[in-house]
This record gives C-alpha cells, sequence and structure tokens, in this order.
C-alpha cells in the first residue's frame, strides 16, 4: 500500500497528468483537493500495484484473524432495517395540521434548500479512517463507519489493554449480518493506526461526581492535545473530527495544538443536537423525522441555539404546526437531552446518536454530499463572528470544512448565536493552551446565504 499526497499528484502533474495508484493505496485528502485543481486523472490500477509509488512499509498488522477482502470485491450492503423503513405519509397526521386544513407547500429542507451546483466527482471509498477512543461513542462510530463499506479499514485506537482489539473483533464478526466487506482494527496507539485521511477522537473522561467542570475540562485538554499531537505526527493530511467534550473547547484547543488550518480541525455536535431536536418534534407533531427540520447551533451546551425560524415541520414553518409553548417545551428538552440520557442510564451518557453522529459527518466528508450540517467551525466574519469555534450550518468535503452557509436567522436568534460565540471564546481563553494562534482563512471563502422563506 502506497500513500499518496499532494507530491505524488505534483509529480503526475509534470509527468502528463495522470496519477496511477493501487487498489489498496491511500490518496489522501489534500492529494485529491491538488489533483481537482491540477487537472489530474486519479486513475486506479487494476492490477492492484502502483507502477511508480516508492516503497512504503506495509500498513501495521492486523490484530485480527485474516483481513476481510478489500471493499469493493463485494456486493454492495443491504440497507439496514430501521424503525422508519416506511416511506413518509404524505401529509401530516398532527392535529394541529389538520386544523388548520391548509393544503401542504413543497416541503423545504436546510439541506435541499441549497443552490444546485455541480456535484463533486464520483466519491471513490476512502482508505482509513481512524477512531480515537474505543468507548461507548466510538465504538459505535466505528460501527457505522465500518458498516457504510465507504472505507478500506476503519481502525480504534484505545489507551485500555485490548478493549480496541476486542471491539474491532466484535465489529468484524457482525460483517456477514451486515454484509460489509471493510476491515476493522483495533490497536493502543495512533502510531500503530498508521496514517489515516480522517481521525476521530472520542477519547476522554466523563464527569464523575466531585469534578468540577474546570477538573474535565483540564484533565480532557490533556487527553485531546496529546491525541491530537500523535495524530497530526501520523497522519499530517488528516481531518480530524473532535467528539470529546467540552466539545466547543476541546475543538478549538484541538486546532490551537495541531497546527492545522482550521478547515481540517471540526468539532461533532450540532448534528446530534439538531437531530435530537428533530427527533422531539416529529414525535409531538405526529410525523415521520423525515419531515422535521431542524438545525442546532452555537454551543454544545447551555448556550444552544435552536433558531425556531428554520425549524419546519413537513415543510411549514414548526410555529404553524405545534403551539408556541410547546415549541420552547421541545426546545428546552432538546438543549438537555445529554443530561436526560444522563439521568436515566445513572453511569456514563449518550451514544447511539452521538456516534451515529460522529460518522454522519465522516460520511458526508468521503461522500462529498452536499448536505448542510451544523458543525463547530472557526468562522471569520459569517454570522458577524471572529471570536472562534461556534456551531454553525456548514458544507463538507474530503478535506473537512468546504463552506459555511449563513442561513437567515431572526434578530434575536442572530444575537443569541453571537452571545454564544463569545461565551465559548471566553471558556477557552481560560484554557491553558499552548499559545494564542490567529485564527485562519475560512473567511476568504464567498458568503452563501440560503434563500429566506
Ligand atoms: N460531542 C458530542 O456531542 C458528544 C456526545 C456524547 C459524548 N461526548 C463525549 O465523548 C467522549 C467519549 O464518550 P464515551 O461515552 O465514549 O466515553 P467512554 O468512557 O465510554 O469512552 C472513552 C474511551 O476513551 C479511552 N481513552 C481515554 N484516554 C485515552 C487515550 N489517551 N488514548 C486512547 N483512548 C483513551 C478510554 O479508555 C475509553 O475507552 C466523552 O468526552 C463524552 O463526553 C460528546
Amino acid at each position: 500500500m502506497t500513500v499518496h499526497g499532494a507530491d505524488s499528484v505534483d509529480e503526475a502533474h509534470a509527468a502528463g497528468g495522470r496519477l496511477v495508484v493501487g487498489r489498496s493505496d491511500i490518496v489522501t485528502p489534500l492529494a485529491r483537493e491538488r489533483a481537482r485543481d491540477l487537472g489530474v486523472e486519479i486513475v486506479v490500477d487494476a492490477g492492484g500495484t502502483s507502477p511508480a509509488a516508492p516503497p512504503t512499509p506495509p500498513p501495521p498488522a492486523s490484530r485480527l484473524a485474516d483481513p476481510l477482502p478489500a471493499a469493493g470485491s463485494t456486493p454492495a450492503i443491504p440497507r439496514t432495517a430501521t424503525l422508519f423503513d416506511s416511506p413518509p405519509p404524505a401529509t401530516s397526521p398532527s392535529p394541529a395540521l389538520h386544523r388548520r386544513g391548509a393544503p401542504l407547500p413543497p416541503q423545504v429542507r436546510i439541506d435541499r434548500l441549497i443552490d444546485d451546483r455541480a456535484p463533486g466527482p464520483a466519491a471513490e471509498p476512502v482508505g482509513r479512517v481512524t477512531v480515537v477512543g474505543a468507548g461507548n461513542v466510538g465504538m459505535i462510530t466505528a460501527m457505522r463507519l465500518a458498516e457504510s463499506d465507504r472505507i478500506d479499514e476503519v481502525v480504534l485506537v484505545d489507551i485500555a489493554g485490548d478493549r480496541a482489539a476486542g471491539i474491532a473483533l466484535d465489529i468484524t464478526h457482525a460483517s456477514p449480518l451486515l454484509g460489509f466487506s471493510t476491515r476493522v482494527r483495533g490497536v493502543r496507539t495512533l502510531a500503530e493506526a498508521g496514517v489515516s485521511e480522517y481521525v476521530v477522537i472520542t477519547a476522554g473522561k466523563a464527569r464523575t461526581p466531585g469534578m468540577s467542570r474546570t477538573d474535565l475540562v483540564d484533565t480532557n485538554a490533556a487527553i485531546v492535545g496529546a491525541l491530537t499531537a500523535d495524530a497530526v505526527a501520523t497522519s499530517p493530511d488528516a481531518v480530524l473530527l473532535i467528539v470529546t467534550n467540552p466539545l466547543d473547547e476541546m475543538t478549538q484547543h484541538a486546532w490551537q495544538v495541531s497546527g492545522l488550518p482550521t478547515d481540517r480541525v471540526i468539532g461533532m455536535a450540532g448534528v446530534l443536537d439538531s437531530s435530537r431536536f428533530e427527533a422531539l418534534s416529529a414525535l409531538a407533531a405526529g410525523v415521520h423525522p423525515d419531515r422535521v427540520d431542524a438545525v442546532a447551533l452555537g454551543s454544545h451546551g447551555a448556550e444552544m441555539v435552536l433558531p425556531v425560524s428554520r425549524a419546519t415541520v413537513a415543510g411549514r414553518p414548526i410555529t404553524d404546526v405545534l403551539p408556541g409553548p410547546m415549541i420552547d417545551e421541545l426546545v428546552d428538552r432538546a438543549r438537555n437531552s445529554g443530561a436526560e440520557v444522563v439521568g436515566l442510564l445513572k453511569s456514563g451518557s449518550a451514544f447511539f446518536a452521538p456516534g451515529l453522529s460522529a460518522a454522519r459527518m465522516v460520511l458526508a466528508m468521503i461522500d462529498q454530499s452536499d448536505d448542510v450540517l451544523a458543525a463547530t467551525v472557526a468562522p471569520a466574519g459569517q454570522y458577524g463572528i471572529t471570536a472562534g469555534y461556534v456551531g454553525l450550518p456548514v458544507r463538507l468535503n474530503r478535506s473537512g470544512l468546504a463552506q459555511i452557509v449563513e442561513v437567515p436567522l431572526s434578530d434575536a436568534e442572530l444575537a443569541e448565536l453571537r452571545g454564544a460565540a463569545a461565551s465559548i471564546a471566553e471558556r477557552v481563553q481560560a484554557l491553558d493552551t499552548v499559545g494564542a494562534r490567529p485564527l485562519d482563512t475560512v473567511g476568504a471563502r464567498p458568503l452563501d446565504t440560503v434563500g429566506a422563506r
């Protein structure tokens, strides 16, 4: 296996414009972007080796028995059965909707409102995604990524003995059940994981009784900082997705430590918080969850902003469908959903929806899906914010953050969002980081504005 970086693309460009890669080779996100910029065609050699590539050490030996066949050699996976396999109803059974009795306008979702620019090139599978922390969240993330069959190898890393190897073996045992051929490996360090295109960091401690928030921040900052440094040393071209809490601070801390541009260090929170609000609203309105569209911005905590002006149920403003006090309750419940789950579980915190949310973001990058998702990113002027990392609507691509998307918000929502950014920035300043770095580059991108309803 050879790793092709931007240098390989430059060489291919100088030599005539084609980069021939082997089936098991890794082409880094930066290399793909450079190839697009230079018009270099990336061709997969059917023989499976990259003729011009220098020899590289083999990937670390799998802790599992025999590696599964490479992705692509098996038929497409069947879709997993879900609660929601039946198509969404054409109209809402919501009593509120029926009371109003108006015909439904076409459904308008934030992720489908955006311009109809040309789709990116057909997305090929990627070589390797590493998930650090094989705890509750990490194992669900790894499971979903493996099941997607869009990645040659998913590697779990955990400091706790052979836990990662055990989870990896367990996931592998599910491959015939789910029909995926992703190789899944578990190791103890990022160096053993090998060069990865995406590194998802879920490692960290949960708050225990008697531990202050500051104690948690310091403990997890030390863990996330050390792992970020290891990730960059092993995979300098990777995109980092941070999941560890407190999310807003940890994402900016990881960016500080990494030395990477802001568009390659992204935090996961908004996908989860949006999903929680959508799920609760769908239950309240009695509609299929796919008929609810909302976005959660701001912080992953008390300053979470759920712009009601953007939320729709079956294509109608949520305020036309549900009574105001009920919407307020839903916003509050979504904001406190993490604590509600913790209260029920008694030990540990939520992991199904969080793990799936992290996987959703990685897959959106791999597939260049063009969906607009909420993510914790560093704006440079969008929404009038330059203070640091905060949850905003974005598009992702193989290289990380492609674009911060500006959606119209009410004055009150915008003020709340700016307040959230300022509060996060204050907390980040209180964190003992490795020295301030100026936020960079993203603001150079054109601002997008989604047409108002
Ligand atoms: N961003 C979000 O929306 C969101 C949602 C849920 C949970 N979280 C956070 O995700 C993190 C993980 O949650 P969890 O439920 O999986 O916790 P968990 O305790 O089940 O798993 C954490 C894992 O990290 C491992 N770990 C600790 N230090 C490590 C290191 N230096 N290197 C490698 N592995 C290490 C532990 O051994 C453990 O297996 C927590 O910080 C939690 O608060 C974030």
